[in-house]
């Protein structure tokens, strides 16, 4: 089982919950044939529940568990925190796994490794592909990202064109070339979601470059799309009748879940 860490380091609001829902979705459907549950989605976006809502839409009241209650010990058993999401496309279906993350005590919840490590071994058991992290939506501190780092096998760097970004990206790569961490570096993404101008006015340079010179890989640029803020999940464009194509960021994401399957490939079940 692939881990891939979703990361903007400390920096928020770089698009990283969106870019996960979406390619967890993208991925599972793309699998829907190899396995039962090919893609688990970690949303520890725990205080917001961003993914969850996203996956679940308007049905919280029909969750008895949440992540919360597992990570603050009221329940022992990580598997019953996930949820299953079934897709008809055709005469098809695909189902994507996720853990339901909406926290009823804001604030409070710790992300504790061994507990972590326990809901990872409880998702090892549904036997995916892929598990793809959201991490926390608020300002990640340097221990919880070291947890991160630790149970993960690959890791995406996602950049906004912002110069805070930039930084909090590079400050991510350091820290892992100080714990020495063996985690790969996938292709980093430049999530172009509050502009539209590829130069940084500043410095003159792309955005692209300034991001490769951290990173040392050539970033995948995700473009802005009018309908990110209003869909934000692929199967969703779907729904509104429009196809994959009519959204240039959807279109840019199935074309990184190509790389990603070729990278990484889905490893043999066991
Ligand atoms: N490429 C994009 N173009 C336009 N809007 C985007 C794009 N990516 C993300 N967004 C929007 O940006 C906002 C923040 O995204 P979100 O995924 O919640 O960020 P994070 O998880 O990093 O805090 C959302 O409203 C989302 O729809
Ligand atoms: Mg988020």
């Amino acid at each position: 089982m692939r881990i891939i860490l979703i990361t903007s380091g400390t920096k928020g609001g770089t698009g990283k919950t969106t870019l996960a829902v979406n390619m967890a979705v993208v991925l599972a459907y793309e699998l829907r044939n190899k396995a039962q549950y090919p893609v688990v989605l970690l949303d520890l976006g725990l205080d917001s529940g961003t993914a969850t809502m996203l996956l679940l839409g308007d049905v919280r009241a029909e969750i008895p568990y949440t992540l919360a209650d597992y990570l603050m010990g009221r329940i022992p058993d990580p598997l019953s925190t996930l949820y299953v999401k079934t897709w008809q496309v055709g005469d098809e279906t695909f189902r994507l796994v996720f853990t339901a993350s909406i926290s009823q005590y804001p604030g409070q919840v710790r992300i504790d490794r061994y507990l972590l490590r326990g809901l990872l071994n409880a998702i090892a058991a549904v036997s995916p592909f892929y598990v793809i992290i959201d991490p926390p939506a608020l300002g990640l501190s340097y221990d919880v990202l070291t947890t991160l780092l630790e149970v993960s096998n690959n890791v995406v760097l996602v950049a906004v064109p912002d110069h805070s970004s930039v930084r909090a990206i590079s400050n991510v790569v350091n820290l892992m070339r100080e714990l020495k961490v063996e985690n790969r570096l996938l292709r980093p993404i430049l999530n172009m979601l509050n502009i539209k101008y590829p130069v940084d006015a500043s410095t003159g340079l792309p955005w692209t470059k300034l991001v490769r010179d951290v990173v040392n890989i050539e970033p995948h640029v995700v473009p802005y799309d009018e309908l990110f803020p209003i869909v934000r999940q692929a199967l969703e464009i779907e729904s509104l009748k429009l196809s994959f194509y009519e959204s240039p960021a959807l279109d840019s994401i199935f074309k990184y879940v190509d790389y990603l399957m070729e990278a990484v490939p889905p490893e043999g079940q066991k």
